[in-house]
């Protein structure tokens, strides 16, 4: 059986998960149901990044230890992706030993090849960002990210021959021997490269909460460092390094150019085989703004499930703009699509056509039937997708509407009549299986078993 090894960001426990760290998540999710339909053998990896700056602050200001800290988000997180329905195949915390063990033996590795050296650096650090910024990326002395001035670090760090190894991951991006999709991303990357690159550290001084570098006990391991490698470390801690390199790696452009460039070339210093792809999707808004605690503007995907349910919320989440463009979300715009599309839409559809109790032996489908939908699929066009079955349910409401089967005495001419809406709501379900698993399943068993079920109730 062909592997398929997908991974979203592991997302910082600074914070309890919200609906941008929901969008990657789900969508990972649907990838990963999709591939294991295909026929693939898929590990889906997700976790979260829990040593550095922001979480120790996080922490002291909840007046806990940065590890107990980081236990109970995590564990927010966790129980976030059980009520999202997602299910990840490891979630990996990078304050598990064995990740610290493994990102220590990996950066050994760079220091033995000489890849490292030690140097003063100065810069403004953004602890938001956990990164350097330079003047040129503050807007009016500040991050534009965070809305936070950069504190000034003089340290000496560890710094990571990035020079080296830039002209190879050029050559490999640039070739398309690693894609990276969208076109945007793809642009944005270039253009970076076209910039040019400083080295970059890979350790820090002051920074007390992370993992020590074996051999400079003054130091941590920056924490994007050790925070790429879960990828890595993952595999070997859940026992399956067969599923190394990554087929696709899911994220925003927030964090591309460390995906993209120094990802890439870590790997390729270590002489790791890189991953395939890095597909990059779009950061929204709420309501036209940034999604911020000051605006007090954050979306709990907790208290969407409550709201609309799970298979609702999956399906709000991904049917609002294209995967790989920025958007908005409102949750006055997911309540009026809800009733549009779900209510009046899917859940009518199905349950105008359990009216008539029509006794159904094969619930089979031709394949051929979804030969878009795969296509979409393959491209990550999720959002496509979703259009592309909601005009399906579209037409069978207007065949209904058109062949007006009430009107029918004879029940075997009512089948007749029906039988094509019937089988386009039989791919309907399978074309939802990876979005909506639950409710896929509970439309193939209402055509079954002719018990009716309110699948979506008007909100
Ligand atoms: O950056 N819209 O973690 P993070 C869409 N720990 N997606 C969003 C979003 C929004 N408004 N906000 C967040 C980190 N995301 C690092 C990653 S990986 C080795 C280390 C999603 O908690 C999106 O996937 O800030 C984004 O890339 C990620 O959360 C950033 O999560
Ligand atoms: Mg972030």
């Amino acid at each position: 059986m062909s592997k398929f090894y997908i991974t979203t960001p592991i997302y910082y426990v600074n914070d309890k998960p919200h609906i941008g760290h929901a969008y990657t998540t789900v969508a990972a999710d649907v990838l990963a149901r999709w591939q294991k339909m295909n026929g693939k053998d898929v590990f889906f990896l997700t976790g979260t990044d829990e040593h550095g700056a922001k979480i120790a602050e996080a922490a002291e200001k909840a007046g806990k230890n940065p590890q107990e800290f980081s236990d109970q988000v995590s564990e927010e997180f966790k129980k976030t992706w059980k009520n999202l329905d997602i299910e990840p195949s490891y979630f990996i915390r990078t304050t598990n030993p064995e990740h610290e063990k493994l990102a220590v033996a990996f950066l050994s590795r760079l220091y033995e090849k000489g890849f490292l050296y030690e140097k003063d650096y100065k810069g403004l650090y953004c602890i938001g960002c956990e990164k350097f910024l330079t003047e040129k990326e503050l807007l009016e002395g500040k991050c534009p990210d965070h809305n936070q001035k950069p504190e000034m670090v003089l340290e000496k760090n560890w710094f990571f021959n990035l020079k080296e190894f830039l002209p190879k991951v050029k050559e490999i991006v640039a070739g398309g021997k690693i894609k990276i999709e969208p076109d945007t991303a793809y642009q944005e990357v270039l253009g970076i490269f076209k910039q040019g690159l400083d080295d970059f550290s890979i350790s820090r001084q002051k920074v007390k909460w992370g993992i020590p570098v074996p051999w400079d006990k003054t130091q941590t391991i920056y924490v994007w460092v050790e925070a790429l490698l879960n990828y890595w470390t993952a595999l070997k801690i859940a026992d399956h390094e067969d599923f190394w390199p990554p087929d696709v790696h899911l994220m925003s452009h927030d964090i591309l150019k460390f995906h993209a460039i120094y990802w890439l070339a870590m790997l390729a210093a270590a002489d790791v085989d890189l991953p395939r792809r890095i597909f990059v999707h779009g950061y929204f808004t709420i309501d036209g703004q940034k999604m911020s605690k000051t605006i007090g503007n954050v979306i709990d995907p907790n208290v969407l499930v409550k709201k609309f349910g799970v298979d609702a919320t999956r399906y709000l989440l991904l049917s609002r703009f294209p995967f790989g463009k920025d958007g908005d979300i409102s949750e006055a715009k997911m309540k009026e699509m809800y009733n549009a599309d779900l209510a009046n839409g899917i859940g009518n559809l199905v349950a105008r056509v359990a009216r008539f109790q029509l006794r159904i032996d094969k619930l089979r489908i031709a394949n051929c039937e979804l030969k878009e939908y795969k296509s979409l699929m393959e491209e990550l066009k999720f959002y496509e997708v979703l259009k592309l079955i909601m005009n399906k349910v579209k037409e069978c409401n207007d065949m209904i509407e058109e062949k007006k089967p009430w009107r029918i005495k004879n029940e075997q001419e009512i089948k007749k009549t029906l039988m094509p809406v019937v089988e386009k709501i039989i791919i309907i379900a399978e074309m939802l299986k990876p979005f909506m698993p639950n409710v896929s399943g509970k439309i193939l068993e209402i055509l079954k078993t002719r018990k009716s079920e309110i699948l979506f109730p008007r909100i």
